[in-house]
Parts: C-alpha cells; sequence; structure tokens
C-alpha cells in the first residue's frame, strides 16, 4: 500500500540535488510567505493543457516545449521575453503549417531557475565553493556569499516568474500574437538570414490565405483562434520546498495542483521510483514530464509511469527522451516497445539538448547543431519503425543572436563561442537555429 500523499509527503522519502540552507528558521519565514503568494497558474488553465496533451498522445497535436536552460535574475528584460516568445511562435506555425495538427506551446519560461548539477562542488585554482545552483537558490559569482544557499531567491525567483507569466499572457492573448501580425514576428537579424527568408515566404502564403478568408468575413476581429494563441509555462520541478509551497487544492474539483507552472517535469537525476521528486509529481493533477536518459531502467520507468498516472489519463505524461545522438538509435527502440506493450497512455518528446554536451577546444560547454539535428532525425525514424507517434519536442533556445551551439547555417564554429556565450547554464539555440530547427522537424512532419 503507498502511503498517504501530502503536499509534504515527499519529506520522508530521499531528495536528490536539493539545497543546505544553514539558517532554519529564515526558511520556514520564506515558506510561510510563500504559501500565501498567489499562484501563477490556474487550475482550470492546466486541464486545457492536458486536453491538448492527449491530442499530442493521439496524434492529433504537436508539442512545443521551448525556452531557457536556466532563466536568470541578472537577464531579465521584457525584451528578451518578448523575443523568446516570438521565436516560438515562429517554430510553432512553421510546425503546424507542415503537421495539419496544432502545437501546444509550453516555455521552459516563468520559473526555470533551479538547476541540478553533476558536480555539488565547484574548484577554481586552489578554492572550492558550493557549485551554483541557479538563480532560486544560489549567485553564479564564484564566491562564497554569492554561493551561499539562501531562501530569500526563492521570493525573487516568484516576483520574477509573476512578471514574466504576466507578459506572455499580455503577448499570447493581447494581440500580439495575432496570425495577421506575421511578417512582423520575424526578428532583425534572422531577417538577412536564409531561415529569415524562407519564414518570410512561409508568412507570405498564410497572409494571402488570412486575406481570402478576411474577404469571406472570417477575420481576428471575429474568429478569437486567429487572435490569440495558447502557451504555457513550465519548469523543472527540482526544488520541492518551493513546489509543495505552491501546491493548492483546487475548489472546483478538490484536486491537488502545483500552481507554480501549468506543467512541471522530473530531472534525469531525480527519477528514482523511491526518490522525493517522484512522489511529490504524483500527488498534483499537473501532466508531468519525465526525462528518460540513456541510463533508464524500463522497469523502473514503467512503474514511475504507473506510480504518478494509476488510471492511465491521457495527456497526462509526457516522456522526454534525452539519449544523445550516439546512442538513441541503440538504446531508446526497446524502451519504446516496452512502453508500448504496457498500453501506458504517454506523450513521445525528443529532448536532442541534454545528451549531446560537449566541450569545444576552446574550453566552452557547448552543443554541435548537427547532433542535436541526428538525434531528432533519429526519434522520429524511430518512431516511424515503431509505429508510434513523435508528439513533441523540448529545446533550449533564446531569441536573442547568442553563440553558444555550434554549427546550423549561420555556420557558427569553435571561436565564434567567445562572442556572445550569455548562458547561466547549458548552451542554446539562438533564434536562426531554432528557426532552423523548427524547418528541418518540419520535414520529418510533413513535406511543406
Ligand atoms: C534540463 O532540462 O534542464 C536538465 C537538467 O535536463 P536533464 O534532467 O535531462 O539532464
Ligand atoms: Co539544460
Amino acid at each position: 500500500m503507498t502511503q498517504k500523499w501530502t503536499p509534504l509527503s515527499w519529506e520522508s522519502k530521499k531528495a536528490l540535488h536539493q539545497p543546505n540552507y544553514l539558517d532554519k528558521s529564515k526558511l520556514q519565514k520564506v515558506l510561510k510567505k510563500l504559501k500565501k503568494l498567489p499562484p501563477l497558474v490556474f487550475a482550470g488553465e492546466v486541464r486545457d493543457l492536458k486536453e491538448s496533451l492527449s491530442m499530442c498522445g493521439d496524434a492529433k497535436g504537436f508539442l512545443l516545449q521551448a525556452g531557457d536552460c536556466a532563466e536568470s535574475f541578472a537577464e531579465f528584460h521584457p525584451n528578451y521575453i518578448r523575443d523568446t516568445f516570438r521565436v516560438i511562435l515562429q517554430m510553432s506555425v512553421i510546425l503546424s503549417f507542415a503537421s495539419g495538427v496544432p502545437i501546444t506551446k509550453v516555455g521552459r519560461l516563468a520559473g526555470q531557475f533551479a538547476k541540478p548539477r553533476s558536480s555539488a562542488i565547484e574548484k577554481k585554482n586552489d578554492v572550492e565553493l558550493p557549485s551554483y545552483l541557479g538563480d532560486m537558490i544560489n549567485g553564479i559569482e564564484f564566491n562564497i556569499n554569492s554561493r551561499e544557499h539562501n531562501p530569500d531567491r526563492m521570493i525573487m525567483a516568484y516576483n520574477q516568474a509573476a512578471s514574466t507569466q504576466n507578459l506572455l499572457r499580455a503577448f499570447a492573448y493581447g494581440g500580439y500574437a495575432d496570425l495577421s501580425r506575421i511578417q512582423r514576428w520575424n526578428l532583425d537579424f534572422v531577417k538577412k538570414s536564409k531561415q529569415g527568408s524562407k519564414f518570410k515566404l512561409l508568412a507570405d502564403r498564410i497572409s494571402e490565405c488570412l486575406s481570402f478568408m478576411s474577404s469571406c468575413g472570417i477575420t481576428s476581429k471575429n474568429v478569437r483562434q486567429l487572435s490569440e494563441t495558447n502557451f504555457f509555462i513550465s519548469h523543472e520541478a527540482l526544488l520541492l520546498p518551493y513546489e509543495s509551497a505552491f501546491t493548492r487544492v483546487d475548489s472546483t474539483t478538490g484536486d491537488w495542483y502545483d500552481t507554480s507552472a501549468h506543467m512541471v517535469w522530473i530531472g534525469d537525476r531525480t527519477r528514482q521510483l523511491n526518490g522525493a521528486h517522484v512522489e511529490f509529481c504524483r500527488g498534483i493533477s499537473n501532466p508531468i514530464g519525465i526525462k528518460v536518459g540513456p541510463t533508464s531502467d524500463y522497469k523502473e520507468l514503467i512503474k514511475v509511469i504507473k506510480r504518478i498516472n494509476p488510471n492511465n489519463e491521457k495527456g497526462k505524461i509526457v516522456l522526454i527522451v534525452r539519449m544523445g545522438a550516439s546512442k538513441i538509435e541503440k538504446i531508446f527502440p526497446n524502451i519504446l516497445r516496452k512502453i508500448k506493450s504496457a498500453k501506458l497512455n504517454v506523450v513521445w518528446s525528443s529532448d536532442p539538448m541534454h545528451a549531446n554536451i560537449e566541450k569545444s577546444k576552446s574550453g566552452y560547454k557547448t552543443r554541435n547543431f548537427k547532433n542535436i539535428l541526428n538525434e531528432v532525425k533519429s526519434f522520429f525514424k524511430i518512431h516511424e519503425k515503431e509505429e508510434t507517434y513523435a508528439g513533441g519536442i523540448h529545446l533550449e533556445m533564446t531569441g536573442q543572436n547568442v553563440t553558444e551551439c555550434i554549427g546550423g547555417l549561420q555556420k557558427i564554429s569553435d571561436k565564434d563561442l567567445s562572442s556572445r556565450y550569455h548562458t547561466h547554464c547549458d548552451p542554446r539555440l539562438n533564434a536562426s537555429q531554432s528557426i532552423e530547427l523548427a524547418f528541418l522537424i518540419a520535414s520529418f512532419l510533413k513535406k511543406i
């Protein structure tokens, strides 16, 4: 018999990758405050997302989950949020035009502040300090004060998430996403590129359709779907004290929801069946992502899925596969077959980022566009062979013109990395690379 679930029942389990707060009374004070703060999302919206995801599981939709590896306090600017939002919109148009199915857009935004790290300690010269765990836990600057785990940072993260979510809602529902504005979504620096021109051609075709529809009386003024778009937020549910402080009962249904995001996911390092993260996630009604890395054991994965989704509800579980370009063909088919034969309802999504990290010759943590593309290609190919549906993609990207990932049509090379390398954690695709990748994925979905 499984024990009774509460928002804090995870405390009796082993919780990996948690901070060590020295001042316990300060922690309690902060948590008390967080519990009273307004939710960032509403249960009804979470149910809408679940319905959209159930379509992604049934080959009637496609999930585009994208955004920062780690949001940061320093890089908080409305223009950055707008630019990331509009690149996601562009990618979504490219994907929906190709596939003919609605795209469920979920940002790695408005709460993606906590990071699991491979080592708890960072060493520079002879100095050892706690690793940077994301801005909601400690600071990136390499000094003792900044690296201390500070509970106040949870409040700062909440405030930034709330402002970000406010802006995203305005963009999604306030006219910015109106399809008739599609020509204006191309960012200046993307416009001049090959991908920019390709997007312009697509936008021209869509504008032509819109003007025909308008002549029939169908415009964004009378059809809401043309003037608005869905946009959900998500992050890794890593920092459990924070997540449980936002876990509230929905007055309509009496069910528990984590109101810090519409969707949360369990990382590859914290997906143990008897671990605290699985325990926390089994009690909330949000859709749950589970990272499936090369060390995943299918028997344990099946148990985890059944524990989190005992009623096999559709749209509840998203399996985010991140094997690496060189391993996916060998490891993934067997896991896929086992989940399929267990008849578990899941959305299959590909994260071609997290197992394709390498160190460049000049010492930067980077990813090669070729490997990213190859992992996605293999993901689609394996699904085609097994007659299952590749239902989504999970990306780390930004709307800025950064130079963090090598390759792509811009031919970013190792020596370019130092020019605009701004990430606080993993290297992200820039706007041009994101659009380029969306066109390539579109070609797998269906030839445009
Ligand atoms: C992430 O998505 O930011 C992450 C850390 O991924 P993973 O758990 O798959 O390594
Ligand atoms: Co990352």
